[in-house]
């Protein structure tokens, strides 16, 4: 398949790489071959030892993603295979979150249903000040199947989620800020990649594992009792403090000069 018939597009340059869904003409909406292609991008990101992070965005102005694709899953739903779809969904949204490098998503207009749950699965969410998001599966006699009746108040507590889920209405970019649903809101979609170029190569000059690893106890300590959580987090440190990158770290501050970490 060649680069522009392609529906997920990876730029891979430096430290920063860029996924685009490009499917501007159906606002981007997620059906199984844009499903397919990410898992793919999502794979060579990780294995990528120039990228140390990635943007996640929508092609076009108007929308980051618009849901799964309402025709394909109106033939998905005829053939009874609702359970699969959303296993395969969240599978690979989850083969986001567990990436040890980090996603923003960078939310250009609409994000709703399956692209309001693909923004949740990426670690930090960046807005334009025109996003729209919300959770509208109710008003289709759905749910939400990618994970947003889960990540959303692990995010933004339940109350919050529960609103959101049961009235299908969408926030704007000022109440989705308000609410800690994004970081950041920009005035445009330029300004918010620079903004999101800029955090990716912060976290670019820190040390690489130390990264993987703050992610990972992140990730791994979210489900757990505090308890757990701690010991995680313990353990992970301890990853941490056995690494080489560690002592190179302590050192240069203890000797006053910037850090040489290896990638
Ligand atoms: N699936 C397939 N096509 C979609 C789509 C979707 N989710 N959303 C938009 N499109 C298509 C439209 O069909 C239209 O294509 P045609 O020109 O060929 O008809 C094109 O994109 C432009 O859309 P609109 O004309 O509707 O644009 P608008 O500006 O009038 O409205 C919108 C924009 C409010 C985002 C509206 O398109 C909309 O409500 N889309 C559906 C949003 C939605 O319900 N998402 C949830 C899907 S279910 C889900 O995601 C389940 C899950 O959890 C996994």
């Amino acid at each position: 398949m060649s680069a522009d018939e392609r529906r997920v597009r990876l730029e891979l340059d430096g430290p920063v790489a860029t996924i685009t869904i490009d499917r501007e003409k159906a606002l981007n909406a997620l059906d199984a071959r844009t499903i397919d292609e990410l898992e793919e991008v999502v794979a060579q990101l990780a294995a990528s030892r120039e990228a140390r992070g990635a943007i996640l965005t929508g092609g076009g102005e108007k929308a980051f993603v618009a849901g799964a694709d309402l025709k394909q899953l109106a033939e998905v739903r005829r053939q009874g295979g609702g359970r699969d779809l959303a296993r395969r969904g969240q599978a690979v949204l989850r083969s986001i979150e567990a990436l040890r490098k980090p996603v923003i998503a960078c939310v250009n207009g609409f994000a709703l249903g399956g692209g309001l749950e693909l923004a949740l699965a990426c670690h930090l969410r960046y807005a334009t000040s025109r996003a729209k998001v919300g959770l509208p599966e109710v008003g289709l006699g759905l749910i939400p199947g990618y994970g947003g009746t889960q990540r959303l108040p692990r995010l933004v507590g339940r109350g919050l989620a529960t609103e959101l889920v049961l009235t299908g209405d969408p926030i704007d970019a000022a109440e989705a800020l308000r609410i800690g649903l994004v970081n950041r809101v920009f005035e445009g979609k330029a300004e918010m990649l620079e903004a999101a170029a800029k955090t990716l190569r912060t976290i670019a000059g820190r040390g690489p594992r130390a990264i993987g690893l703050a992610l990972e106890a992140l990730d791994r300590g979210a489900d757990r009792d505090l308890r757990d959580a701690l010991e995680v987090e313990a353990d992970l440190f301890g990853q941490a403090c056995n690494d080489e990158e560690s002592g190179e770290g302590v050192a240069a501050f203890l000797e006053k000069r910037p850090p040489a970490f290896k990638v």
